[in-house]
């Protein structure tokens, strides 16, 4: 078992930095592609051998340092009654705009309406058997919020804006209810095998600081502080984070995911010690030469060099459009940038 990953995590010592990718699972990947034409997105979700499958396909091409479960951010929502669509991204079947609607959603137990989840982390592990270590995820409330008020992915989010403006009761009775449902999600994956939890906070970086602190972070608070007790190390990934990093950085969460706009040593130096950071090659550099892809790859370990605490990822998730060379001349840099240039002591090394 290389654990490199959940020791970084804890800020420990590493032999190389260890790197996994967001979306690893996913489109650039030719036989993720053929695994769709054989089944849509949501069956592929609630089925565990195909989703076990979906979540292994990047790690036998890459020797990657993390494994993350197959779902989508949305898909716990139903454990709230919500319904959706994917094509590809989610379409909500009835949008939340009113404290009505709010009211009707009663949270079910997730191991109740989404069990398929817990199994395919299962599987997962067993799969893997102690190779590589299991990340569960969820969406943190306020961007699972943004898609259900919208009712699709949408630049500014503008009706989820409306509503937090006009109606910031309602909003706050709906985030709540969030976050309960992806405490209950997230305990559910840990207590299945999850080694470890990231949350993904893709549209936070829409609000301006004052809103962040009322509508975003006390949820996201409100989910680390009901899993901390469980032992997996918990990611927060703020997608447009500049003007949030500090606010961020006080989740509680063991991890700060930072997306790409930062150079990490300016993260580093304003967040501080206390918080292991995740990141933040900007995902379109995977469209470059493999010797571009390569030298900014070390550029963003270089700035973290000689701070425990890095896992090198990009700074948004990897796009469907990028090549699979790319990936792997990323996985170069990273092994031999461990090799000449993070010192640890040789007992680090498992
Ligand atoms: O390796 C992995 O990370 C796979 C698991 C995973 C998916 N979605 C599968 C997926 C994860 C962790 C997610 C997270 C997710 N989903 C986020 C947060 C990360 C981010 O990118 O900001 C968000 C915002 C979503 C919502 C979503 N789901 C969108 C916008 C889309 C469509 C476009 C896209 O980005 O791929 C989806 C659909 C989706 N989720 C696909 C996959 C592989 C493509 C669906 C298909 O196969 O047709």
């Amino acid at each position: 078992m290389t654990d490199r990953f959940l020791r970084a995590c804890r800020r420990q010592p590493v032999d190389r930095t260890p790197l996994w990718i967001m979306r690893q699972a996913g489109r650039y990947l030719p036989e993720y592609r053929e695994l769709r034409k054989r089944v849509d997105f949501l069956t592929l979700c609630r089925t565990p051998e195909l989703a076990v499958e979906a979540s292994l396909q990047p790690l036998r091409r890459f020797p990657l340092d993390a494994a993350i479960v197959f779902s989508d951010i949305l898909v716990p929502l139903e454990a709230l009654g919500c319904r959706m669509t994917f094509s590809p991204g989610p379409k909500i079947a009835e949008p939340i705009r009113t404290r009505a609607q709010v009211d009707a959603l009663h949270l079910r137990p997730a191991q109740e309406v989404v069990p398929y989840v817990a199994e395919a982390v299962r599987l997962l592990r067993r799969e893997l058997d102690g190779r590589t270590p299991v990340i569960g995820f969820c969406g943190a409330p306020f961007t699972l919020a943004a898609y259900l008020v919208q009712g699709e992915g949408k630049e500014g989010f503008a009706a989820a804006k409306r509503l937090l403006f006009g109606e910031p009761a309602t909003l706050h009775a709906l985030l709540e209810k969030l976050a309960d449902a992806m405490t209950d999600y997230l305990c559910m994956q840990i207590a299945a095998g999850a080694q470890a939890v990231q949350l993904f906070d893709s549209w936070a970086g829409i609000l301006g600081v004052p809103e962040y602190e009322q509508f975003a972070l006390p949820y996201v608070r409100r989910i680390v502080d009901g899993v901390r007790g469980l032992g997996a190390p918990v990611i927060y990934f703020v997608n447009a984070s500049p003007h949030l990093l500090e606010a961020a950085a006080g989740s509680g969460a063991d991890v700060l995911g930072v997306c790409w706009r930062t150079p990490l040593d300016t993260v580093a130096h304003r967040v501080g010690p206390a918080v292991a950071l995740q990141g933040n090659l900007d995902p379109h550099v995977l469209f470059a030469d493999a010797a571009t892809v390569q030298a900014r790859a070390s550029a963003v370990m270089a700035r973290m060099a000689g701070r425990p605490g890095h896992i090198m990822n990009l700074g948004h998730g990897i796009l469907p459009e990028t090549p699979v060379a790319s990936v792997e001349a990323l996985v170069a840099a990273v092994h031999e940038y461990g090799r000449g240039a993070v010192a640890a002591p040789a007992a680090c090394a498992k």
